[in-house]
């Protein structure tokens, strides 16, 4: 199982249907002594008809029925049920009646908008009738980008199963650092991000017979871009199609910049919601969260409830009040099944919000803005709306990126209540005033091009040879100040010469799936004699934040466990590496992640980080060396990435950042904060009650000049005050 979880190639539908397949096909395997006709990859994801092929096979064969043969017949006829009641469930959504019309409509257009109702059917259906009516003939692949990568899995693992193949095989995902595809698949879900990466390597998407730009309403960054790139692929390629799809009625934007391409309109229902609000502003909208949500659940007829929140943490603190709440009043009230789903939850967890809520039970989903647009959980008849998403935002002038708590717009919220009213009546409550949400709410959200550090796409484009960013057909421009700056700080970083053409460095810093500091640094690494540890480095920062564990009982012991790898005090990074090569010197084992209150899932994914970077590294040439205990190298090469997040101490104890002056603090879970040095690199800033930053390394100063000489002068470290004192709002914060 561990290899199958490894390879990526498991289905995140791991329910308990699945669970008790997955014991009879074992049971029946034994009996038959050899894994012969069970399917490959650990015989995980049965499906239909590779169990009825091992039926038939048996028989043919010769075996004797027997009992676990019942039992296997029984597990056959139960997948068959569900086919059944899967294949009624396609008829009944929404876009079903459009089909013939759909098709049509694609064959005579090479571009064609398609509007609908979130839950109509549109990213799980279309790919499907398209694949029936050919599209996926000759070899050629059905792409169906998603702005969110949970939604990529999801989608698929659920067409998968709708299709009755194994996820991976003729339908799959991509999403970064994971690809669960093969050379059979026809229907690919992927972020739109990774469709992006794949321009690179191939810049005209030839094994693409269809590109389905679905959630355009969204508007991410990448999802921006793509509109720009594939526009053009249509113009030299007339065989490839073009669906953009969205959730909004307000179409004409695309159909504008895609030329006047026509619009087909999914009639959706949409029964009436209604909607509340709160008399007064709600000082604390988590609270009045929770209470909503029991209040709901005692008072309010059968239904699920959805509650909007913005980011994991919450999600968490609300899921423990609610649990604390709901042990409190005991068994006196029915029974709250409580769903987080938000972008890394494990993904064996992620099913649960899609299974049947159990008689005389409720369920109440707590979202990210996943829920809004991305996906449909049925059954919802009551959403709770506090009014607030995280978002990016940037200021140019210091080209530092934050993920802030915002309010939503008026469109964002009007989606969230449309989810209550899917399959009858619904309710929405709204944790804000009705004056608020006519006043103080925007119409519509800025798209995120308009609010983004633009380095990494500037070096996309330019590894795209696209060089004439100002001409480049966008259908928000950014700002032309934020485009200046990613184009210098990419010079600064030695992606693109002062003429603005891409270096060498820069051409193997755009092939890493990976912020343009952090592939620096692995670039630069080799010069410094030590790829082998930044690799590490930069797969463990990839990995996640949540290495260590701390139980409430066991704190001394956790945290003494943990200082052990800051031994030498030389910062965070060499910490991250000293945990990943004594879990590999364990032979990665789980057993070893217990006893240092490491997280095991958050360790095996830096591994497959790892593997991929290591692999990159080889097509790059970029040689393999390791500087074993040569501290220096290695916090060289980390700066030689994150130059600008230098920052040095103050008297107070606090740190001012060289370059933007900006005042930030040492993050408490950092090795550092005991014996706090005197200069620093950051990884990330993150934004809780003060500015922290996030894995933190002691630093020379004279690194800084001679690392990048271009960008910081002698007067830097030696302390002069700067003449003029910038009034930005600061460098790079990210909000956990
Ligand atoms: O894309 P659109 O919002 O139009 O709809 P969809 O995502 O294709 O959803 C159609 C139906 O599939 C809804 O009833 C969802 O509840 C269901 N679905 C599901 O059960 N599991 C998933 N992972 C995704 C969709
Ligand atoms: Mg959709």
């Amino acid at each position: 199982p561990e290899a199958a979880a490894r390879d990526g190639k498991r289905s995140n539908f791991f329910s308990e249907q699945e669970a008790w397949e997955e014991q009879q096909i074992r049971k029946s395997r034994l009996h038959f002594g050899s894994g012969d006709g069970v399917p490959a990859g650990g015989g995980y994801e049965l499906v239909l008809e590779d169990m009825v092929d091992f039926v038939k096979s048996t028989v043919q064969a010769g075996a004797e029925p027997d009992g676990e043969m019942d039992e296997l017949a029984e597990a056959v006829d139960a997948k068959v049920t569900l086919q059944r009641e899967l294949q009624n469930e396609r008829k009944n959504l929404p876009v079903y009646k459009f089909k013939d019309d759909l098709l049509k409509a694609i064959e005579k257009y090479q571009v064609l908008i398609i509007v609908g109702e979130t839950g109509s059917g549109k990213t799980t259906q279309i790919p499907q009738y398209l694949h029936e009516a050919g599209y996926t003939a000759k070899g050629k692949k059905i792409a169906c980008t998603q702005p969110r990568r949970v939604a990529a899995m999801s989608v698929a693992a659920r067409v998968a199963q709708e299709l009755g193949v194994k996820l991976g095989h003729e339908v799959g995902y991509s999403i970064r650092f994971e690809d669960c595809t093969s050379d059979k698949t026809m229907i690919k879900y992927m972020t739109d991000g990774m469709l992006l990466r794949e321009f690179l390597g191939e810049p005209d998407l030839a094994s693409y017979s269809m590109v389905i730009v679905d959630e355009a309403h969204e508007r991410t960054l990448s999802t921006d871009i793509l509109f720009g790139l594939v526009k053009d692929i249509a113009r030299f390629r007339p065989d490839v199609k073009l669906l953009i799809s969205s959730a909004t009625l307000n179409a004409e934007r695309f159909s504008d910049f895609f030329d006047e391409a026509p619009i087909f309109k999914i009639p959706g229902r949409r029964y009436k919601v209604d909607i509340h609000y709160t008399t007064a502003p709600e000082a604390d909208y988590i609270a009045a969260a929770v209470v909503t949500v029991l209040q709901l659940h005692v008072k309010q007829p059968a239904g699920d409830i959805l509650l909007f929140l913005t980011g994991q943490e919450e999600i968490e603190t609300v899921e423990e009040l609610l649990k604390q709440k709901m042990m409190t009043v005991g068994s006196k009230i029915a029974e709250l099944v409580i769903c987080p789903i938000y972008a890394n939850l494990p993904t064996e967890l992620q099913g649960k919000i899609f299974e049947p809520t159990p008689e005389g039970a409720r369920k109440v989903v707590l979202a990210t803005n996943i829920a809004e647009t991305s996906l449909t959980i049925d059954g919802i008849k009551y959403v709770i709306d506090p009014g607030f998403c995280k978002l990016k935002s940037y200021n140019p002038r210091t080209g530092m990126e934050s993920l802030r708590v915002e309010p939503i717009s008026k469109a964002s919220a009007d989606q969230r209540a449309g989810r209550s009213g899917r399959t009858g009546p619904g309710k929405c409550f709204r944790l804000f005033t009705e004056y608020n949400f006519r006043h103080d709410l925007d119409d519509d959200t800025v798209p995120e091009i308009q609010r983004s550090n633009l380095a990494n796409v500037v070096l996309r484009l330019k590894a795209l040879g696209i060089n004439d960013l100002v001409g480049f057909d966008f259908m928000d421009p950014p700002a032309s100040e934020a485009l200046l700056k990613a184009l210098e700080e990419l010079f600064a970083l030695g992606a693109l010469n002062s003429r603005g053409e891409l270096t060498k460095t820069g051409r193997r810093m755009a092939e890493f799936p990976l912020d343009p500091m952090l592939s620096k640094a692995i670039v630069a690494s080799e010069k410094y004699g030590c790829s082998e540890e930044v690799v590490t480095i930069a797969a463990m920062l990839s990995a996640g934040n949540a290495f260590f564990y701390r139980p409430k009982d066991k704190l001394v012991l956790a945290d003494t466990a943990r200082q052990a790898f800051h031994a030498g005090n030389v910062g965070d990074h060499v910490a991250l590496l000293n945990v990943y090569n004594a879990w590999r010197e364990s032979g990665y084992s789980s057993q070893w992640c217990r006893e240092n209150f490491v997280q095991p899932r958050t360790m095996k994914r830096a591994r497959d980080v790892r593997d991929q970077l290591e692999a990159l590294l080889e097509r790059l040439e970029i040689e393999h060396c390791s500087g074993a205990g040569d501290l220096d190298g290695i916090r060289k090469a980390v700066t030689a990435g994150y130059f600008r997040n230098a920052a040095r101490r103050q008297k107070d104890g606090s740190y001012r950042a060289v370059k933007s002056r900006q005042t930030v603090f040492v993050h408490p879970s950092s090795g550092t904060a005991e014996l706090p040095p005197t200069w620093v690199v950051y990884h990330e800033l993150v934004l809780t009650r003060k500015e922290y930053m996030r894995q933190v390394t002691e630093l020379k100063p004279e690194w800084l000049l001679e690392i990048a000489p271009h960008y910081y002068q002698r007067k830097d470290i030696d302390g002069h005050e700067p003449k003029k004192k910038a009034k930005d709002k600061g460098p790079a914060t990210r909000q956990t």
